[in-house]
């Protein structure tokens, strides 16, 4: 019997391409080059699964030809770039890869708080600039971590993690906000407390860090009213996706001293990243390595496998989403 031909739209690493390509008749995308719309299109018509990231867009549009993919097995967690309604409706299942990124992602969180309190970034470039004249009592002086208050936008699995690090870790309070009611006592345990709405957190909070899915239902949900209510003082963190921040909103915040800084790793037109934060000194700015680490996206790959085999077997992909 014939093999499903598989398309992968990015290169992954090589054990997770070497398992994929032993069970499956795989085509890559071998220069790594981001594909058009078209391009995605011409996949979905032409292979049984398409393997897409979120470097790719699938807006319902690209369903509508005659497509002979039966499931988009995504390499990542977030799913927002995949139109899962119009997938399910075209009877395309579509999976995604949680668990295997929720240490790395929560980590450089920390990264990104760490860098924003304490300056990192920007002193990093001072040295590499050759403009640090030595050691003195008022040079660069940051923002202290322990006690102080972080607010969780977001209490899944990466906001959790990302509490751990900050209490037990950190000696930071913590405080969250998660569309649902989370057991105090399960909260307790992450060293967190639960917050009624988004507000009470931003009122509270000395740093806040964005843990939500994006698309339509968080699109702008720090929006220029939501980064009002934050602390003159305090620091946003976003390691989620972009369009949770409306990022004109952000600079006109960061520009007006609304907010002291930021830490990003997600943009709203990536890898477009605006003149105005590349130039501000009090933002950290990360190209989306969230998940990157050589551990962390062989596992994103052998989960697509998984989720894929587990499809052509006839069972039900253990991460399906729609
Ligand atoms: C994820 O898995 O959502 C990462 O952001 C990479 O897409």
């Amino acid at each position: 019997m014939s093999r499903p031909r598989i398309f992968v739209t990015r290169r992954w690493p090589a054990a997770a391409e070497a398992v994929l390509a032993e069970r499956f008749d795989v085509t890559l995308n071998e220069g790594d080059i981001p594909l058009s719309l078209p391009q995605i299109q011409q996949a979905l018509n032409s292979y049984d699964a398409v393997l897409p990231t979120v470097s790719d867009k699938l807006p319902a549009g690209v369903f509508e030809g005659d497509v002979r993919a039966r499931i988009l097995g995504n390499f990542g967690v977030g799913y927002n770039h995949i139109d899962v309604a119009a997938a399910k409706a075209r009877g395309i299942a579509v999976t995604n890869t949680p668990g295997v990124l929720t240490d790395c992602t929560a980590d450089l969180a920390m990264l990104l708080l760490l860098s924003v309190a304490r300056r990192g970034g920007e002193g990093e470039r001072q040295l590499r600039a050759r403009e640090w004249h030595g050691w003195s009592p008022t040079h660069m002086v940051g923002t202290k971590v322990a006690g102080k208050m972080v607010g969780i936008i977001g209490f899944g699995r990466i906001g959790k993690a990302f509490a751990k690090r900050c209490h037990f870790g950190f000696g930071m309070d913590v405080v969250f906000h998660n569309r649902s009611p989370v057991d105090p006592t399960e909260a307790a345990g992450y060293g967190a407390r639960q917050l009624p709405t988004v507000d009470d957190v931003l009122a509270a909070s000395d740093f806040v860090s964005l843990h939500c899915p994006g698309g339509a239902e968080n699109r702008h949900l720090m929006n220029a009213a939501r980064l009002a209510t934050m602390k003159p003082g305090a620091f946003l963190i976003n390691t989620a996706r972009g369009d949770v921040v409306d990022e004109e909103a952000l600079i006109a915040a960061l520009r007006k001293g609304v907010i002291r800084g930021a830490g990003l790793d997600v943009y709203e037109a990536e890898p477009a990243v605006s003149e105005a934060l590349r130039t501000m000194e009090n933002v950290m700015l990360l190209p989306h390595l969230g998940s990157a680490t050589e551990e962390t996206r062989t596992a994103m790959g052998m989960k697509v496998v998984d989720n894929v085999t587990a499809f052509f077997e006839g069972r039900e992909p253990p991460d399906r989403v729609g």
